[in-house]
């Protein structure tokens, strides 16, 4: 038994994902996990710091400290309450907080923070971080990088099977028997939703997508929002809040339209850009597991199911809680990182090779 503990703050920022893992020679299990509330303040911080206009460099710092120690804390809470003594995790891999993703052009580069040296030094735990960095170092989007941990849980040896995980942004993993891995950001997932209710029904997000449901798409919106060209662009490919965001969508907006009927819109791009992705690029595939929180949202996996025209199931079907794999995949990756494995699948990423990915501090 060798117990590993991941967290990761998503793109939403709606929550600190925790999950135990239990990774022995020939099986991976999830233990237990949790989602711990980001403070107000903390939440509404990196919040600021994902919008262009919001990063100052004091903010950044302070931010990088405060979360660090918020999951140190977090991960001894969680551990007390599974009764589980720190001493008995081989070492936790913290994803951390993304606050800028610039993938493309020159000098690129992917920002996450929530210091390690604070959860190492909270916890006294061997803590691996920075995943994503060495990836793009090698010519890599750094971006996804839970394919290889999707294969190692949910592939087959028979069946074709697309994962895809509905978070802030939207990502398939394509597991075809006797094929190397591959994935991308098929575009849109909750991020830019969430950011719309927040605006206009003053909640996080629209909870089972009740308020999309009583509003009519906007045909002249859906044509515009479905000629941004990044849906078209071969892979591999990634994207951010950066690009898909409320000044993205105010861009696209025709004038006179009603708030209720913009959340439908957004829906409607939402599911058909993740269908047009598997119909251009994962045609072959015989079933289609959904994670992520996401798959909460009724109504947006209604239209899904309408449109996907496959066999439409979560992953909690298949053992997997959909809320936990993000962060059972940081687990998993830093085992990667102490074995000196491999963490990335270049034909997800387009990096020039496989890598080990992460930084290690020791416990
Ligand atoms: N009951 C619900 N109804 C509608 N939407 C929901 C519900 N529960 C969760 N969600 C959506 O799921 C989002 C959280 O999803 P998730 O945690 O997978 O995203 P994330 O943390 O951004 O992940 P990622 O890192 O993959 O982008 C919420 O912000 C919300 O949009
Ligand atoms: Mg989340």
């Amino acid at each position: 038994m060798a117990l590993f503990v991941g967290a990761i703050s998503g793109t939403s920022v709606d929550g600190l994902d925790l999950a135990l893992i239990d990774i022995s020679d020939s099986d991976i299990s999830l233990i237990a996990s949790a989602t711990h509330d980001l403070p107000s303040d903390l939440k509404a911080t990196l919040m600021a710091l994902g919008q262009a206009q919001g990063d100052d460099l004091d903010r950044l710092g302070h931010a990088d400290t405060a979360l660090g120690v918020f999951i140190g804390k977090s991960i001894n809470d969680f551990l007390v309450a599974q009764n589980v003594a720190c001493a008995d995790i081989h070492a936790i891999g913290s994803h951390g907080q993304t606050v800028r993703h610039r993938p493309t052009g020159s000098d690129p580069f992917t920002a996450q923070i929530g210091d390690p040296n604070h959860i190492a030094e909270a916890t006294r735990i061997t803590t691996v971080a920075d995943f994503r960095r060495r990836d793009m170092a090698a010519g890599g989007q750094a971006a996804p990088l839970v394919p290889l941990f999707h294969q190692a849980i949910l592939g087959d040896i028979s069946e074709s099977r697309v994962v895809l995980n509905i978070g802030g942004i939207s990502n398939i993993t394509l597991l075809r028997p006797g094929r190397p891995v591959s994935g991308f950001d098929t575009g849109p997932g909750n991020a830019m939703l969430d950011a719309w209710a927040a605006e206009h029904l003053g909640k996080p997000y629209d909870a089972g997508g009740a308020w999309s449901a009583n509003g009519a798409v906007v045909p002249a919106l859906l044509h515009a929002c479905s000629a941004d060209p990044y849906l078209k662009h071969p892979p591999p490919k990634s994207t951010g809040k950066e690009h898909y965001n409320l000044a993205w969508l105010n861009r696209q907006l025709p004038e006179a339209t009603q708030p209720a009927d913009v959340q439908r819109t957004l829906v409607e791009f939402t599911t058909q850009s993740i269908t047009d992705a598997l119909g251009r690029w994962a045609p072959e595939c015989d079933r289609l597991l959904v994670c992520g929180g996401g798959r909460h949202n009724t109504f947006l996996m209604d239209r899904l199911n309408d449109l996907v025209g496959l066999p439409l199931e979560t992953t909690d079907a298949f053992g997997w809680d959909g809320d936990a794999i993000e962060a059972a995949a940081f687990a998993w990756l830093a085992h990667r990182r102490l074995e000196h494995l491999a963490g990335n699948a270049p034909d997800v990423t387009g990096a020039q090779g496989e890598r080990v990915l992460g930084g290690v501090y020791l416990g």
